[in-house]
């Protein structure tokens, strides 16, 4: 039944129609391309540095050996064939070129990228110098089988096993997000970069690496906007704690521009605090 089952999800091929992108050429949108790549996207985490991919991303001998592709456009790199359409299905829809589900992608929270910031991004790869790097092929373990099927039992926005099976594809996206200081966008840019860790009431979790609850129920009550960026720009809090960034990545946050930080604490300051005895 397990086998059956994940074999099933494993085979599966997605038809997906290509969405109607316009990949944008001007500096502006390449500059927001590559500021979505490497502090919102967080592709190089996974890719590596320069994105040449990561043979070893995840290399367990019972889960499988889980490559981290070459995004680069030369010929060890997914660059070098991956059509527009391609790069969408990857990126928002967590299926590979063939159609097949990816394993271990981010896709639960690239969903919800707009119709132009996918296209920026796509813009920025498709400028990337070519970095030769091999990537050997996926290859799966005996214990990926149940990791698949646990993984359906988890929230969307914490499905970082198999994303594609609980993300909605025919949802319709945002053509594009109006980058601002407002709720609005605040709301986008922690549905791309904070509810995989803060979850998505923001309350937080109570493992190790879960974030902490973020919500005005929280410390963040007390605080205010001035110092809720300066946590996020330095790492050290009000009360005086540094971040753990082995488990909160503030060095790459601290990249976000003040006006997005202004956005999220605006968003943040809009929805119900969490109140969690811990
Ligand atoms: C949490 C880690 C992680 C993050 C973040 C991440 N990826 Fe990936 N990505 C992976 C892994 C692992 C694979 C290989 C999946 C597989 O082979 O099943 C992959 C595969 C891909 C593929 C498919 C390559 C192929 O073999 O056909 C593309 C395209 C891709 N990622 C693009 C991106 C882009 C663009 C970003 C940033 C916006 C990104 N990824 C962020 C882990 C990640
Ligand atoms: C990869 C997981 C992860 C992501 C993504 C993440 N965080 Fe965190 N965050 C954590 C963890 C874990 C902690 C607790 C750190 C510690 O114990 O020092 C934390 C702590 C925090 C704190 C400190 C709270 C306090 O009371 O001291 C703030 C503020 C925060 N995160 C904001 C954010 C925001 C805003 C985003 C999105 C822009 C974000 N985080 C994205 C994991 C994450």
């Amino acid at each position: 039944m397990v086998f059956a089952y994940s074999e099933y999800q494993i085979r599966r091929v997605y038809g997906i129609p290509a969405a109607n992108l316009a990949i944008p050429t001007d500096e502006a949108s390449l500059a927001r391309g590559q500021h979505l790549v490497e502090v919102i996207g967080a592709c190089p985490e996974c890719h590596g540095y320069s994105l040449q991919g990561r043979p070893d991303f995840l290399n367990e001998p019972l889960i499988g050996h889980i490559p981290a592709a070459n995004l680069t456009p030369h010929q060890t790199g997914v660059g070098s064939v991956y059509t527009v359409a391609d790069w969408e299905r990857a990126i928002r829809h967590g299926v590979g070129r063939d159609g097949r589900a990816l394993i271990g992608v981010s896709s639960g929270a690239l969903q919800h990228l707009s119709d132009a910031d996918v296209a920026a991004i796509i813009a920025y790869l498709q400028t990337l110098p070519p970095g030769k790097r091999e990537i050997p092929p996926r290859q799966l373990g005996l214990l990926a089988r149940p990791f698949i099927l646990i993984s359906l039992l988890l929230p969307e926005e914490e499905n970082d096993i198999m994303p594609a099976l609980l993300i909605d594809h025919n949802a319709s996206h945002p053509p594009a997000s109006e980058p601002g200081i407002t709720v609005e966008y605040g709301r986008y840019l922690v549905l791309l970069t904070c509810v995989e860790c803060h979850k998505a009431d923001l309350g937080g979790g109570s493992e190790p690496g879960e974030g902490m609850n973020i919500t005005t129920g929280g410390n963040l009550g007390r605080w205010t906007e001035a110092e809720f960026i300066r946590a996020i720009k330095t790492g050290r809090t009000p009360e005086g704690n540094s971040l753990n960034i082995t488990y909160m990545p503030q060095n790459r946050l601290r990249h976000l521009t003040e006006d997005e930080l202004r956005a999220i604490w605006l968003y943040i300051q809009s929805i119900p605090p969490v109140v969690r005895e811990r």
